[in-house]
């Protein structure tokens, strides 16, 4: 595990942007799945502003770990997020990205998109192989759309689930442990003094740690990387 600790979101943003530069310079065809939520969008940012022209974008191939089951054009969807800010932003190939369709039937989507992922994405250990899953986390400890309510779909054997997020209600389509864990870096992506409690759970493994779907991410082939601003890292110093 390594930690990236950052003075500020703005810092973390410039350190993510560089550590996805160097993933996409180290290796000329890499599959990567995206988070959504908040968090991600100061790194999207920063990439489009700084690497649209750096970065060959026709050699990096865009998943999502999960999404809202909503419209493409709806302002929950992860896929909205990242076209506005990132996609539209660079020259990405369309057929370099593989939206989960938010708009279609939630258990057909899951298993449409777990076929895709056993067909586009590299595999290893007899399941496909991210070369990175960016992710966040909730308050709750949640990771992707992995709850703490549902915690067993994290062992689920397929490679995407139908989840529901446990307030909202809503449906969510959501990569699984089998991949997630199975990926060559895995990186956590969280800022802000609401998250350092259970930051400092979730690495120091105290406390509740045990009900947070973010302390089940442990790459096995992989490297797990934390990249934190020093309020999310406050617990931890
Ligand atoms: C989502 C995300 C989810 C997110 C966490 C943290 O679809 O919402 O994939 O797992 O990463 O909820 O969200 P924030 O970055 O907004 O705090």
């Amino acid at each position: 595990m390594k930690l990236h600790i950052h003075k500020t979101k703005e810092e973390v943003a410039k350190q993510v942007a560089k550590y996805l530069s160097k993933l996409a310079s180290d290796k000329n065809d890499i599959h990567i799945a995206l988070s959504g939520g908040s968090t991600p969008k100061i790194v999207f940012q920063e990439l489009a502003s700084h690497y649209a022209d750096t970065i060959d974008w026709t050699g990096i191939h865009i998943y999502w770990g999960d999404e809202r089951c909503v419209s493409p054009t709806d302002n929950e969807s992860n896929y909205k997020m990242t076209a506005d800010l990132l996609l539209s932003q660079i020259s990405i190939p369309d057929k370099n990205i593989f939206r989960i369709h938010g708009e279609a039937q939630p258990a057909e989507e899951a298993r449409r998109y777990a076929v895709l992922l056993e067909r586009v994405v590299p595999y290893f250990n007899g399941r496909p192989q991210f070369d990175l899953v960016m992710l966040g986390m909730g308050d709750d400890g949640h990771t992707a759309s992995i709850f703490p309510e549902s915690k067993t779909l994290w062992n689920a054997p397929e490679n995407c689930v139908v989840a529901v997020h446990p307030i909202s209600g809503q449906e969510r389509i959501t990569l699984t442990g089998r991949v997630i864990n199975n990926a060559r870096e895995v990186a956590f992506l969280v800022t802000g003094t609401g998250k350092a409690e259970k930051v400092r759970e979730v690495i120091r493994k105290e406390g509740n740690f045990g009900n947070y779907p973010a302390s089940l991410v442990s790459p096995s082939p992989g490297e797990l990387h934390w990249f934190l601003d020093k309020e999310a890292a406050a617990g931890l110093t």
